[in-house]
């Protein structure tokens, strides 16, 4: 495996609370554009769990979910497939509805996963894409190693789209849809179990070989700097009023 694709393999590093997301807390603007029937596709779907509420809102039609790394028991009513979302295996015209959660984010060029999907979509599909971005982040409280902790792992980044959420709407239109409307919620840490989830997560970058292997070798810190760095994000996520919100950027647009 090269370097390059060790590194992105550490970008999707899925946060432990993935398989916690639903439709209900992560699709919410698409659902109420779902209908029973539609065949639907999640593309880069994780752990399958926002699928299936996705599978809920369209059944009895089939909703599939695609990931590079598909989980090996998917949740009930869903199928899960291995694949490449820059290079979907599916016919022009296969789907009715298609999503996309926390994925243009991690890849280096979002708008070839987005043709892929106005591709596969049917006439009058709708999609609903949501993504982080990083811009905007509210974090408190911090200190100089966090800081220098978020610049590096901003350029571990190099080759994803950490700043895609803002640019959703921009690149929907690009790749064909029409109609497109963006709004944005705030994702947010702030409970105890919820900012030792995030601290440790974050810790988990640092001391990941392939993340601390590139980050020594480009000079951006030393092995001993990267577990100060790791031991700071423990740190800060059980300080007792630790809290990180971020900006989650949702759009949805429709195929004329
Ligand atoms: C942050 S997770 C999001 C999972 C799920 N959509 C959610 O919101 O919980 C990103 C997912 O995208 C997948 N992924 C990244 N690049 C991909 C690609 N080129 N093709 C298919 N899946 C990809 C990763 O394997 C990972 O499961």
């Amino acid at each position: 495996m090269s370097l390059q694709a060790t590194q992105d393999e550490a970008m999707r590093r899925r946060r432990p609370n993935h398989a916690e997301r639903t439709a209900q807390t992560h699709a919410a603007f698409l659902l109420p554009h779902l209908r029973p029937g539609m065949a639907l596709l999640d593309m880069g779907c994780g752990p399958g769990t926002i699928t299936a509420g996705l599978a809920a809102a369209v059944a009895p039609g089939m909703a599939t979910g695609i990931d590079l790394d598909p989980p090996p028991m998917p949740p009930a009513g869903v199928q899960i497939i291995a694949g490449d979302v820059t290079d979907l295996p599916h016919e022009d015209g296969s789907f009715d509805a298609i999503y996309a959660g926390a994925l243009l984010q991690h890849l280096a060029d979002p708008l070839l996963a987005l043709r892929e999907a106005r591709r596969v979509s049917r006439p009058g599909a709708v999609i609903g894409v949501a993504d982080a971005d990083w811009d905007g982040e509210l974090l408190y409280p911090t200190n100089a190693v966090l800081r220098r902790s978020m610049r590096v792992a901003r350029k571990l980044r190099q080759g994803t789209s950490p700043f895609v959420g803002k640019q959703l709407r921009h690149l929907l239109t690009e790749a064909g849809f029409v109609r497109v409307e963006a709004s944005a919620r705030a994702g947010h840490h702030g409970t105890p179990d919820e900012t030792r989830q995030f601290g440790a997560f974050t810790a988990s970058l640092f001391r990941y070989p392939a993340a601390a292997q590139r980050a020594i070798a480009q000079g951006w810190a030393m092995a001993h700097e990267l577990e100060e760095m790791a031991a700071a994000w423990e740190a800060w996520g059980s300080h007792p009023g630790a809290f990180v919100a971020r900006f989650w950027c949702e759009v949805v647009g429709w195929v004329e």
